[in-house]
């Protein structure tokens, strides 16, 4: 099949299990244009170069009419994710100022306890039972509760949070049409509830401060001034966003990699101190974000000979990057203690993973607690059913048999 169908096949459901040999066919090449318009780069080091060069744009609105994606700019007021300098580090720099020093309590630091305790109450529900579900009964609830935490969401208020996280998942697919109305509504009505709830929140902080990272960002004022009450309520829902399936990938994919290297399972429960790189391997060998499809060239670029026109959509395969064997010796082995490990499973550049040292805590603190916990844990099917999202690729269920 031709190489310029390789976007179709890769978001192909059917595909979704094992992408891997698709990206490999990808990186035979430094660009591959696709039927559809879009432009596809898989290696390592062409995906680092554009993800730092300032002639390409996350914002959709730099897309030509007609292109896909272009369709989807303009939805409304957008998070710093999709933007471009210098609005973009305006908002970044005013959200970091509340994520830690020197301008704020090392929040990730302080969440530790919390985090603990979360992760210790899900693996107690487990205890007993002879089959689990990875996802539903641990991954799942986990990092929405851990965002709730983060800003300061009143703990009675989590449930209706993880109802709304859903939604705004569901939507999150570079397949999505215009056409599909279901998904978009949902995510529409969840976000504009959301949204409310966030504004309320907000005004009720304006008023009594607390110490959480929601106070301060409602309250700092910073030489960037203050964000306002919408820039407020659309960064606070990029965070639940951006923070939620990501993390449900990242322990799913992280149990069912150990399940499937049972050596290296029984490594780990005998030495813990590795768990931190284990976790590191794990955002390259499966990482959670598989495309990068915001970008655009805001001129015309050219890569190996090839003209990426201004306007055309770009997709980064960050999956593809991270088994690069330029990069990564033996890039296909999973290898829990590997050395100069410069994956981008959390981006890199101006737009890099603004919750990198929470994902990572997440994730070693969940993973570290399974493994130590679960009681000979077995993988019930494999591959596992997987989501339909291609972007935040990870399984829907995970069941595995304890005891
Ligand atoms: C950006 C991955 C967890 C907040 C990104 C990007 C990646 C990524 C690849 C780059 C996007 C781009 O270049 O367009 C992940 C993974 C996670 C994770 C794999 C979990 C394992 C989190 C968490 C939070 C978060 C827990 C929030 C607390 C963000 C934000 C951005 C971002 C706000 C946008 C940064 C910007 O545009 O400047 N993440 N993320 N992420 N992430 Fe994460």
């Amino acid at each position: 099949m031709s190489r310029a169908q390789l976007f179709e096949r890769i978001t192909d459901q059917a595909n979704r299990p094992n992408p891997y040999p698709l990206y490999e066919e990808l990186r035979e090449t430094r660009v591959a244009p696709q039927d559809n318009g879009s432009f596809l780069v898989g290696r390592y080091y062409d995906v680092m170069a554009l993800l730092h060069d300032p002639r390409i744009s996350s914002d959709l609105h730099n897309r030509g009419p007609g292109l896909p994606g272009a369709d989807r700019a303009g939805d409304g007021p957008e998070s710093f994710l999709k933007l471009d300098p210098p609005e973009h580090d305006r908002l970044r720099r005013l959200t970091t100022r509340q994520f830690g020093p020197p301008h704020s309590p090392d929040r990730i630091d302080s969440m530790r306890g919390e985090l603990a305790e979360l992760v210790t109450n899900l693996v107690d529900g487990l205890d007993g039972k002879g089959r689990i579900d990875i996802v539903d009964d641990f991954a799942y609830p986990f990092p929405v509760s851990v965002i709730c935490r983060l800003l300061g969401v009143p703990h009675e208020e989590e449930p209706r949070f993880h109802a709304w996280a859903d939604a705004l998942v569901a939507a999150i697919d570079p397949r999505r049409t215009s056409a599909d109305n279901e998904q978009v509504k949902a995510a529409q009505q969840a976000q504009m509830e959301m949204a409310m709830f966030m504004a309320g929140l907000i005004e009720d902080r304006r008023r009594n401060p607390g110490d959480d990272m929601l106070s301060g960002l409602a309250n700092d004022s910073g030489p960037d001034g203050q964000l306002n009450t919408v820039e407020l309520v659309t960064n606070s829902i990029l965070l639940f966003i951006a923070g939620h399936e990501t993390t449900v990938n990242l322990i799913t994919n992280g149990m069912l990699t150990l399940l499937r290297n049972p050596d290296v399972l029984e490594r780990l429960r005998a030495e813990p101190e590795l768990v931190p790189k284990a976790v590191e391997e794990l955002l390259r060998f499966e990482p959670p974000v598989h495309l990068l499809g915001q970008r655009t060239p805001i001129v015309d670029i050219e890569i190996d000979g090839v003209t990426v026109p201004k306007g055309s959509p770009l997709v980064l395969a960050l999956a593809s990057a991270n088994r690069d064997p330029e990069r990564f010796v033996d890039a296909d082995r999973f290898v829990p203690d590997r050395e100069d490990n410069q994956h981008v499973g959390l981006g890199s550049g101006i737009h890099s993973c603004f919750g990198a040292p929470l994902a990572r805590l997440e994730g070693q603190m969940a993973l570290a607690e399974l493994i130590r916990r679960l009681p000979n844990p077995r993988l019930v099917e494999d591959p596992p059913p997987y989501r339909p999202n291609p972007v935040l690729r990870g399984p829907r269920h995970l069941l595995v048999d304890c005891g």
